[in-house]
C-alpha cells in the first residue's frame, strides 16, 4: 500500500487529490498543529513513499533514512525549500518539489501591508486606540512617513520581488533592485526598476523589501553594518526567510533609531521571536503568513499533492527542485 505522510493539516482539496489517487488509508496527516517532534517524525515517515512537509519542518538525511528506501518524493508546501537537505535527497534518488508561482502575488500583497504598517504606524496606533488611550484628534498624533514618491529597494528580484516592484507604480515610487543578475533593459522598463549594487540600494532606499532565498551567502545579509548605512528614516521589510536578517543587530538598530521601523513576517528561530523585538513599538511582527490567503493556501496544497501523485505514478512532477541521475 502507498504511504504518504503530511506533516500539518492542509486544505482538503490537496488531501482529496492524494486520497482519490491512492485511497484514504494511504494518507496520514499529523494531528499536531505544530512541528512534529523529531522522534515522532522519524516514526511517522517509516516506510513512506512520500512526505509532504511545510517550510519549518526540517527534512534532513536522518529523516530520509528513517523513511527508508520506499521514499520517492518530498513535496514541500512552500516555495522556499531551505528546510530540506536537497543534496541528501538527490544522493538517495528522492525527488524534491516546491510550490512556486501560486503564492507570488499573495506574498507581495503582504510585503506591501508591512510597508504601509511600518510607515504609517498602523499596529502601534491601533494598540493605542484599543487600550482606550485616544482622547482627541491630534495634529501630531501618530505621525508616520509618506510612502508615495519615495524609493523602494528590492533585495532579490525573483518572482515575488518583481510583484512587489510592480505594485510600487501605483505609489509613484522610484524602484531600485539588487539581484544575482541584472535584467534586460526591456524587463527593467516593464518593472520600472533600476539595477544597483547592495551598497547603493542600502544608502538610497526609503523602504527595503527582502526577497532573496536563504542560502549560505544570504545569512545575515542585513546586520549591524547595513543598518548603520541605511537612512534613519528607512523601513526594513522581510517576508523571505528570518536568518537573512541578524535579529540581535536589528533590535539594536531599532532601539538606536538607526532605522525607522521593521516589518517582519519571518524570524531567525521561528516560532521564537527575539524577546526585545516584542517590546519595540517600531517593529511590526507577523507569524509567517506571507502566503496565507485561503485561495493561495488551497493552490499550494493542490500543487504539493499533484507533485506527489505525478512522482508516485511514475511521471515527471511539475515543480522539481533537484535533478536525479535516473528516475527511481
Ligand atoms: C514559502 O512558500 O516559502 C513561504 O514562506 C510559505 O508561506
Amino acid at each position: 500500500m502507498t504511504k504518504i505522510f503530511v506533516t500539518r493539516a492542509i486544505a482538503e482539496q490537496g488531501i482529496a487529490l492524494l486520497t482519490d489517487a491512492f485511497g484514504k488509508e494511504s494518507v496520514t496527516v499529523s494531528p499536531h498543529n505544530k512541528a512534529v517532534p523529531r522522534p515522532e517524525l522519524n516514526q511517522s515517515v517509516k516506510g513512506c513513499d512520500a512526505i509532504l512537509p511545510v517550510v519549518n519542518d526540517v527534512i534532513d538525511a536522518e529523516v530520509m533514512d528513517a523513511a527508508g528506501p520506499n521514499l520517492k518524493i518530498i513535496a514541500n508546501f512552500g516555495v522556499g525549500y531551505n528546510n530540506i537537505e536537497v543534496a541528501a535527497a538527490t544522493e538517495r534518488g528522492i525527488v524534491v518539489t516546491n510550490t512556486p508561482g501560486v503564492l507570488t502575488e499573495t506574498t507581495a500583497d503582504l510585503a506591501w501591508a508591512l510597508i504601509m504598517a511600518t510607515a504609517r504606524r498602523i499596529n502601534e496606533s491601533e494598540r493605542y486606540l484599543r487600550a482606550g488611550k485616544w482622547e482627541a484628534w491630534g495634529p501630531q498624533l501618530f505621525l508616520g512617513l509618506d510612502i508615495h514618491g519615495k524609493t523602494l529597494g528590492i533585495f532579490g528580484m525573483g518572482r515575488i520581488g518583481q510583484a512587489v516592484a510592480r505594485r510600487a507604480r501605483g505609489f509613484n515610487m522610484r524602484v531600485l533592485y539588487t539581484n544575482r543578475n541584472q535584467f534586460s533593459a526591456d524587463i527593467e522598463r516593464e518593472l520600472g526598476a533600476t539595477y544597483v549594487d547592495k551598497a547603493t540600494l542600502i544608502a538610497e532606499s526609503d523602504f527595503i523589501s527582502i526577497h532573496c532565498p536563504l542560502m549560505p551567502e544570504t545569512i545575515h545579509a542585513f546586520g549591524a553594518v547595513e543598518f548603520k548605512a541605511m537612512k534613519n528614516t528607512a523601513c526594513l521589510i522581510n517576508t523571505s526567510r528570518g536568518p537573512v536578517v541578524d535579529e540581535a543587530a536589528l533590535v539594536s538598530a531599532l532601539k538606536a533609531d538607526e532605522i525607522y521601523a521593521a516589518g517582519l513576517d519571518v524570524f531567525e528561530h521561528e516560532p521564537a521571536v527575539h524577546p526585545e523585538l516584542m517590546d519595540l513599538q517600531n517593529a511590526v511582527l507577523l507569524p509567517h503568513i506571507g502566503s496565507a490567503s485561503r485561495e493561495t493556501r488551497t493552490k499550494m496544497a493542490e500543487m504539493a499533492a499533484a507533485n506527489i501523485v505525478a512522482v508516485l505514478k511514475g511521471q515527471v512532477p511539475v515543480n522539481p527542485v533537484n535533478t536525479l541521475p535516473s528516475t527511481k
